[in-house]
């Protein structure tokens, strides 16, 4: 018997979302039911409501989630009913020819549920990254499940499922920060902030923080930053250089997603240093640099997506730094809103009131 239960839904571009009843198939082959707790408003969401990603309307919302599964269909055997998980967007397949390097966090054959979720009148939903959690259950694949330790907190834990992932793992994995380390993060949101969290766990040992916002370079000190810079009020590049003895940071992380940070990142990097653009940029933005400092200044330019994780290693792994805490998570949820709230929620981040906004069901 599918299920009927309440669901965030964009309609139409830029409409307010509503709530509606959703109605969610029982697991098919490879598929699995999760019962949401905890769901964060991540600015993708919003991205899709305003028409940014396609135009698939009516999308059900909401993609950074934890939860317990419901049910599983045939042949799955990595997850079993009573499962507390983490949802990811990145199911590696296991045979493309990523995986088949043995680089699966680049899988380029990630995959969702092939069965769809719809409205009561049999409507097709679209659902945010293959997941649509601002919803009391959804229906994804069962590799989007990620087994964790439930000491952890929903609201807590399902941070993991997105923006604090791709920050984390933007120092950690993609940008290889490592003790002793100098770095810089451009634009200091929920994803840079995790950025400065993951550099400050790598054992950084100067962490520069920039923003236009002085409250986010405020957020920035409690996740590790050892020094802030507010790039409305000095050039962003002159000062990294000076906290760096003149010469720019070892790993300079862009979490703004605009040519003009990037720009800041490639110029406050020291010779032979790693940028690593996690920002998401807009198709009508591009970039020009002297091809001849690209060259001369060597190192390594880098992209990040989802912070290059493997949710099976890396999600249970940090879990359990949070939990003996030494990962601060509490600090990104800013606020617990109910299911009918995350409209007001995208107006507290479009002012940069909130780090995270996170619906607890
Ligand atoms: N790579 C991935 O897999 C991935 C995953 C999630 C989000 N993202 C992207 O990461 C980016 C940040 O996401 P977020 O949730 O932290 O958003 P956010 O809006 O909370 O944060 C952006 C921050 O950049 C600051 N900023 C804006 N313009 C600036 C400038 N010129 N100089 C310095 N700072 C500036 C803002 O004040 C804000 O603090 C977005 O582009 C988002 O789409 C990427
Ligand atoms: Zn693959
Ligand atoms: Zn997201």
């Amino acid at each position: 018997m599918p299920y009927e239960v309440q669901g965030v839904v964009a309609r139409g571009k830029g409409e307010a979302v509503t709530l509606e009843t959703v109605v969610v198939p029982d697991p098919g082959p490879g598929e699995a039911v999760v019962n949401v707790q905890a769901c964060g408003v991540c600015h993708t969401d919003l991205h899709y409501r305003e028409g940014g990603i396609n135009d698939e309307f009516p999308f059900l919302l909401g993609h950074e989630a934890a939860g317990v599964v419901e049910a599983v269909g045939e042949g799955v055997t990595e997850v079993a009913p009573g499962d507390y998980v983490i949802l990811n967007w990145r199911a590696v397949c296991g045979q493309c020819r990523a995986c088949l390097r043995g680089r699966p966090w680049y899988c380029f054959n990630t995959h969702n549920a092939v069965q769809k979720m719809s409205l009561a009148d049999g409507t097709v939903l679209s659902p945010a990254l293959g997941i649509g959690a601002f919803a009391e259950k959804t229906l994804v694949a069962a590799g989007q499940c990620t087994k964790v330790d439930q000491a952890a907190a929903p609201a807590v834990a399902g941070l993991l499922g997105c923006g604090v992932m791709a920050g984390l793992g933007a120092a950690i994995n993609t940008g290889g920060v490592t003790r002793g380390d100098s770095v810089a993060v451009i634009g200091c949101g929920g994803v840079g902030n995790a950025a400065i969290l993951g550099s400050n766990l790598a054992g950084a040992r100067t962490i520069i923080a920039v923003d236009v916002d002085d409250r986010k370079l405020d957020w920035a000190r409690r996740f590790g930053a050892t020094h802030t810079v507010n790039s409305r009020e000095a050039d962003a590049v002159a000062a990294i250089r000076d906290l760096t003895g003149g010469f720019g940071a070892d790993v300079v992380i862009e979490a703004v997603g605009r040519p003009e940070t990037y720009k800041q990142a490639f110029y406050a990097r020291d010779l032979a240093g790693t940028v690593v653009l996690v920002g998401v940029p807009t198709p009508e933005m591009t970039l020009e640099l002297p091809l001849l400092d690209v060259f001369g200044r060597g190192g390594a330019l880098k992209s990040s997506w989802y912070g290059d994780c493997l949710p099976s290693r890396d999600f249970p792994m940090l879990i359990d730094l949070y939990l003996q805490g030494r990962l601060d998570l509490d600090g990104f949820v800013s606020e617990t809103i109910a299911l009918d709230q995350v409209e007001e929620a995208f107006g507290k981040m479009h002012r940069g009131e909130v780090l995270r906004s996170v619906v607890v069901l």
